[in-house]
């Protein structure tokens, strides 16, 4: 009795670790400590499930020596591939993780329908009890959704499979959405019927169209609303676990599943609200699909727009008193984050105020920007949020947009029939001068003509943002 109440110590304590780790990522001075807490309390619950768990439950169990082989394994390959994995890639490592998260819970689902008293759900030789099997049902589905879905998302984001449906385009068919209805309505059927049951048939029929809806819901979605998806999926991989641990009667399965089951969700709510896009409107598919690549062909070409060279913008800089940076997805693309800090370390040193302002949606991930300058060491007290630093812009001498597109684009607030319309941006065209950095009057992610760039007081510096930025630096020098 005494050390089973260990194990739920044990447990109890890992949770508020997990708890603190969310709360800890929510702020990037605050991400390596949660960062700290997430691998602490996954430490504290694989040990207590693998060692003591085990080692105290009523029948003595054999495979422990597997069990820690596989964790051998498993943490090795997760090592190699973070120590290894860019940061533009990150999205992709994700969607393949939550891939092999869906997968798991499936096969635990199968081995428990298989050899229930192995799981200590019933006594062998008894049929597992009804609750059980809705458990079980629910975690093979979302799981095996969450497995299919994922490899789809991440072979979409990684770019490099010929296959149609890996491909950035959506894959749409008359029908689609009828069919994937038909096909959720037989699945939830045969669920049922295997809860009613327990024969095998409909339990294998139920994964089978599971893990093909799984690719069937994510085809339709364009490339470019992939992060959106791999937060969505992450959330469904969430709640895979949570159904498996009501039926392994696992409290930390329950807990665990159930905070990444809600953080994604959030998650997925925020990012859609920041690109002010509803959440169906995503897994519908259509926008984003391939925006950047359908980009205007020509028509602002035509038009004509101020250009100077990275001397002209370094003289106004240091010439500024107060200066807000702006980055986007094309400094991410560049890398050119410490050239960036370089030059902001310049001009703070001749008295400029430097400030970086942050979208909530720049980039191409959740919280891109702010892991660009924090690899930086860009001090986070210069780093605001779009809500903080908005009713600033007024007052601001120079805003240097690098690599950013979309999210200074005006059409946003001015145009209500662009496909932008309503997504709140960031301010820049409010400030006393504007210098855009980017290689070409190329569009960005929504595929959109920017008014920012035609602007009288705004002055475009064409070319990759690093090498822009290191000729900045030696001018301001
Ligand atoms: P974008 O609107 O995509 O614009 C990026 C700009 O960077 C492009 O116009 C590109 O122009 C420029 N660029 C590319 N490589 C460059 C380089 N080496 N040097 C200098 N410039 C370079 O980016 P944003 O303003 O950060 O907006 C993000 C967009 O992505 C939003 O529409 C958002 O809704 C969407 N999105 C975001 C997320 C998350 S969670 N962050 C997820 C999905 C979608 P050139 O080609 O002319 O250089």
């Amino acid at each position: 009795m005494l050390s089973l109440n260990l194990v739920t110590l044990l447990y109890l304590v890992a949770s508020v670790c997990f708890i603190q780790a969310l709360k800890g990522l929510s702020h990037p001075a605050t991400s390596r400590a949660g960062n700290t807490f997430g691998m602490t309390g996954m430490a504290i619950a694989m040990f207590t499930t693998a060692a003591l768990t085990i080692k105290l439950g009523s029948e003595p169990v054999t495979g422990l020596g597997w069990v820690m082989l596989g964790l051998l394994i498993g943490g090795t390959a997760g090592t190699i591939m973070a120590r290894r994995v860019e940061m533009t890639k990150m999205p992709e490592l994700v969607a393949f993780m939550h891939s092999m998260i869906g997968l798991a819970a499936v096969c635990i689902a199968v081995a428990a329908v298989a050899e229930p008293h192995a799981f200590g759900i019933v006594a062998a030789g008894l049929p597992i009890p009804a609750g059980n099997r809705i458990e079980l049902f629910i975690g093979t589905f979302v799981g095996a959704i969450t497995f299919s879905g994922s490899v789809i998302a991440f072979g979409k984001l990684s770019g490099r499979y010929k296959l149609r449906v890996f491909r950035g385009a959506p894959v749409v068919f008359a029908g689609q959405h009828m069919l994937n209805l038909l096909l959720a309505i037989a699945m939830l059927a045969c669920g049922i019927a295997f809860a009613a049951t327990q024969l095998w048939a409909p339990y294998v029929i139920m994964a089978a169209l599971a893990f093909v809806l799984g690719v069937l819901i994510i085809i339709p979605i364009g490339g470019a609303d992939m992060p959106v998806v791999v937060s969505m999926l992450n959330s469904y991989s969430g709640w895979a676990a949570a159904g498996i641990g009501f039926s392994l009667n696992n409290p930390m399965l329950i807990i665990a599943g159930s905070l990444v089951g809600s953080s994604g969700a959030i998650l997925s709510y925020i990012m859609c609200k920041a690109m002010n896009r509803s959440f169906f409107n995503v897994i519908l598919g259509g926008f984003g699909s391939d925006a950047a690549s359908s980009v205007d062909a020509n028509p602002q070409q035509q038009r004509s727009v101020k250009s100077g060279s990275p001397d002209d913008s370094a003289f106004m800089l240091a010439n500024a008193e107060t200066v807000v940076i702006i980055p986007g997805y094309g400094l991410a693309v560049a890398r050119a984050q410490h050239a960036l800090k370089e030059l902001t370390t310049k001009l703070s040193e001749k008295g400029v105020d430097v400030k970086y302002a942050i979208h909530p949606v720049a980039g191409r991930m959740p919280g891109h920007m702010n892991v660009l300058l924090a690899e930086a060491e860009v001090p986070y007290d210069q780093v605001f949020e779009m809500d903080d630093i908005n009713s600033e812009f007024g007052q601001v001498d120079v805003v240097l947009v690098l690599g950013a597109n979309d999210v200074v684009n005006p059409a946003a607030k001015n145009d209500p029939k662009s496909p932008i319309a309503g997504m709140p941006i960031l301010e820049a065209y409010k400030a006393r001068a504007i210098i855009v950095n980017k290689r070409s009057m190329a569009a960005g992610y929504a595929g959109l003509e920017n008014e920012l760039f035609y602007l009288d007081k705004t002055m475009m510096v064409f070319g990759d943002a690093k090498k822009v930025l290191e000729e900045m630096v030696k001018a301001v020098e």
